[in-house]
């Protein structure tokens, strides 16, 4: 046995006091008198000891890893993780450094740790806060155990634009969506208690405004009224501050012309004095670094000043503020009260998760016992199967029963390569493939396969087994789709076609005339027309991690009745990009969204989506009625009662996500034709009527009006109800002031 795991088996977890911010502060002030400037600004930093370019420090030429952390000059440490290694560099900041300050160590737990979920536009298309905080609670419970104090998540960029391929990290493209998905990643990494040895601390992330990059393309610039960034890209933020996040990340793009790194309207203006956040925030890897590209800085020396007067207290990866800040105090341009002011903030922080009560606590010698538990592994099987969206199913292909032999075709059909983006420290080898979770479910010789072709080659070579294979079966399976790293950072497409020969593999499978289901792993929508005409039934998968192909069988065989809907809309084709049903209202609209002359359409494809946001279909078949409200009209602060029956008329139990969306008849600026305001998940037995009752209020109702202030106005509106933003069941009512 090495020193280390006996050191690591005699480290001890006691009960850790839970303080109030007030007290944290308290103690940061006690100790940042104790402090010198270069000591301070060390806690400025966040070191990435595989990543960062340490040569060359102005002031410590040779500075390396360890002895960085020994004097003081590392604040926090990125993407380490793992009993030993984390107890390494935590032994010699308590041991070594003067005063002793632990480090934080963040990692990115975006949708897993051990166990791989969903990535997260599918966990949105749950339209379930309250699964997707259990899985949180997961991850947390996981991250906890291997020495990562905080997660750089949630990622709450509003996107529209499907080439972008971090719309995989995303909620998609509603902002309400977005908002209470936020909340509910931020209370299950937190669990309202960052000493707990159970919780992480989270980080949201990019503020702001990186879902909307031009074009899509990945780093691009951003320009948006602050109209647009108010209504639709704060709030997932606000909602994340008010749910007590940590930490907030800039981002990598410009806002009104400013790199979000260093922007003082964003970081002064809009986060301390309006929503007086009182966590820390923190660049995005090198973002500082990026204002020498973008031309906003000189040199580093300029970075450093620029981004401490804007309001960025700790530095990823870049050097500029350890090498830089200790020589603009001393020259006069930098205050040292601003050093102080970020120095609390982190120094806060370690307080308030425990670190100097226990430096160790989130490190384990038996971290493996925490991960992968079976019961994990179980709530990742139902996040998973909740996140699968049925977009099509012909007189009912899907569920297969048994007794029916099934060719399961494609590059995914057994391929564990279905984790996804940013997938933390989850392994393939973890993911159950799509065959061998049929064949735990239907007998073994009903589920024959082939790969057909790869993902993104022109490799046609598999065709002819791939097409023998399935001229002996009863049903095909296409499992086609995106190859797992071709969404998440630096992943833009200017293509949304499902790549490689796929297509052609699927053209002479269709060609067999039996039925076909396609299943489509991808971590963006992706055109699928000619899916939708020539397939019987499609599932859109995305990645679904660990439990992909269990859950995937719990869907097909019926022992899961699918729920999800899409948190993003999928075009026809790139060419409608960004295509989201919350457009604004044009003056000259067609009338239903097919050509028209002289109206804001297309001549060669239609305005509308192929799926829109909120479709999903179900093995039962939903039918709403009897829409009702309690008054005509409501004035101030009245409440509105908005009752709606829904009926199962089917023999199957299903769980149905109930949409509410608005349309304002008359407003001081233009609004989107429609706005989701509501949703509520609801169980039906079979045959099983139901009546929901719905509340809105003057905040469902209010919006920038013409002098940005956030309110509603005397107005008319329409309220649609139903499975989809294509909602038709309405009424109307007024609001008064
Ligand atoms: C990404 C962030 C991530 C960070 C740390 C950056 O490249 O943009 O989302 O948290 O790296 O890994």
């Amino acid at each position: 046995m090495t020193n280390i795991i006996k050191e690591l088996q005699k480290l001890e977890y006691p009960e850790l006091y839970q303080r109030t911010n007030d007290e944290c502060m308290d103690l940061a002030n006690h100790l940042l008198r104790k402090m010198t400037l270069n000591e301070k600004i060390g806690q400025l930093f966040q070191l990435a000891p595989s990543n960062a370019n340490i040569e060359g420090l102005a002031w410590q030429e040779k500075a390396d890893v360890q002895q960085l952390i020994a004097s003081g000059m590392a604040g926090s440490i990125l993407s380490v993780a793992g009993a030993e290694n984390t107890y390494q560099l935590q032994k010699i900041a308590v041991e070594q450094s003067r005063l002793g300050i632990p480090l934080f160590f963040g990692y990115d737990i975006i949708h897993g740790c051990s166990t791989g979920f969903p990535i997260n536009l599918a966990m949105a298309c749950s339209f379930d806060p309250e699964l997707v905080e259990k899985a949180c609670q997961a991850m947390a419970f996981e991250s906890a155990h291997l020495g990562i104090s905080l997660t750089f998540s949630p990622m709450v960029d509003l996107v529209r634009d499907p080439r972008w391929g971090r719309v995989m990290e995303s909620n998609g493209e509603d902002p309400y969506l977005n908002t209470i998905l936020a909340k509910a990643y931020v209370n299950g990494f937190q669990q309202h208690d960052l000493s707990s040895y159970n919780s992480v601390a989270a980080c949201c992330k990019h503020f702001v405004a990186y879902g909307a990059v031009e074009g899509g393309r990945e780093y691009n610039t951003v320009d948006m009224s602050e109209r647009e960034l108010r209504q639709y890209h704060l709030p997932g933020y606000k909602a994340c501050i008010d749910a007590g996040v940590s930490s907030i990340m800039t981002s990598f793009n410009i806002y009104n012309g400013v790199p979000a790194t260093a922007n003082e309207f964003l970081l002064r203006d809009v986060l301390r004095n309006e929503w007086q956040f009182s966590g820390f925030t923190i660049s995005d890897y090198t973002s500082s670094y990026e204002m020498l590209d973008h031309k906003t800085a000189a040199n580093e020396k300029e970075v450093a000043r620029q981004s401490i007067l804007a309001g960025l207290d700790h530095e990823m990866v870049a050097t500029t503020y350890i090498k830089y800040l200790q020589e603009l105090i001393t020259e006069g341009s930098v205050s040292e009260s601003l050093i102080d002011e970020a120095c609390l903030r982190i120094l806060a922080f370690k307080y308030q998760v425990g670190l100097f009560d226990n430096p160790y606590k989130n490190i384990y010698h038996n971290s493996h016992e925490y991960q992968l538990l079976p019961s994990t592994r179980n709530l990742a099987r139902e996040v998973a199967s909740k996140s699968v969206v049925l977009l099509k199913n012909t007189d009912n292909t899907l569920p297969i029963a048994t007794n029916k032999k099934i060719a399961v075709i494609g590059p995914f059909a057994n391929s564990n390569q279905v984790v996804g983006a940013w997938g933390g420290l989850v392994k393939n080898e973890s993911c159950i493939t799509l065959v061998d979770g049929l064949r735990a479910q239907y007998a073994t010789h009903e589920i024959v396969y082939a790969t057909g072709c790869n993902i993104n080659d022109n490799d046609r070579s598999g065709f002819a087994d791939a097409i023998a294979v399935a001229k002996d079966a009863d049903i095909i399976i296409l499992a086609i789709g995106e190859e797992q790293y071709m969404s998440g950072e630096a992943k833009s497409r200017a293509y949304l076609n499902i790549p490689g020969v796929q297509n052609e593999l699927a053209a002479q499978l269709k060609l067999l005339n039996k039925p076909l289901v396609t299943i489509v792993f991808a971590g963006r929508p992706l055109e699928l027309e000619w899916y939708h005409k020539n397939s019987d039934a499609i599932l859109m998968a995305w990645f679904l991690g660990s439990e992909s192909g269990n859950a995937l069988a719990d869907i097909i065989s019926g022992k899961v009745n699918p729920s999800a809907k899409l948190a993003m809309s999928f075009p026809y084709t790139v060419g409608q990009v960004p295509v989201y049903y919350n457009q604004y209202k044009t003056g000259r609209p067609s009338a239903n969204g097919e050509y028209a002359e002289y109206r804001s359409c297309y001549i060669d494809v239609p305005n509308y989506p192929l799926y829109s946001f909120g479709h999903g279909l179900s093995y039962s078949n939903f039918v709403y009625s009897n829409l009702q409200i309690s008054k005509a009209l409501i004035t101030g602060n009245e409440t509105l009662e908005v009752t709606v029956q829904i009926e199962n008329r089917s023999p199957i139990a299903g769980e149905e996500v109930v949409q509410l969306y608005i349309e304002c008849k008359s407003f001081s600026v233009v609004r989107p034709v429609r706005e989701l305001k509501a949703i509520r998940k609801v169980f039906l037995t079979a045959g099983e009527t139901q009546q929901l009752t719905f509340i809105l209020g003057k905040d469902d109702l209010a919006y920038y009006n013409i002098d940005m202030e956030f309110t509603p106005e005397n107005s008319d509106y329409i309220i649609y109800v139903g499975g989809s933003s294509l909602a038709k069941l309405n009424t109307e009512f007024s609001y008064r002031t």
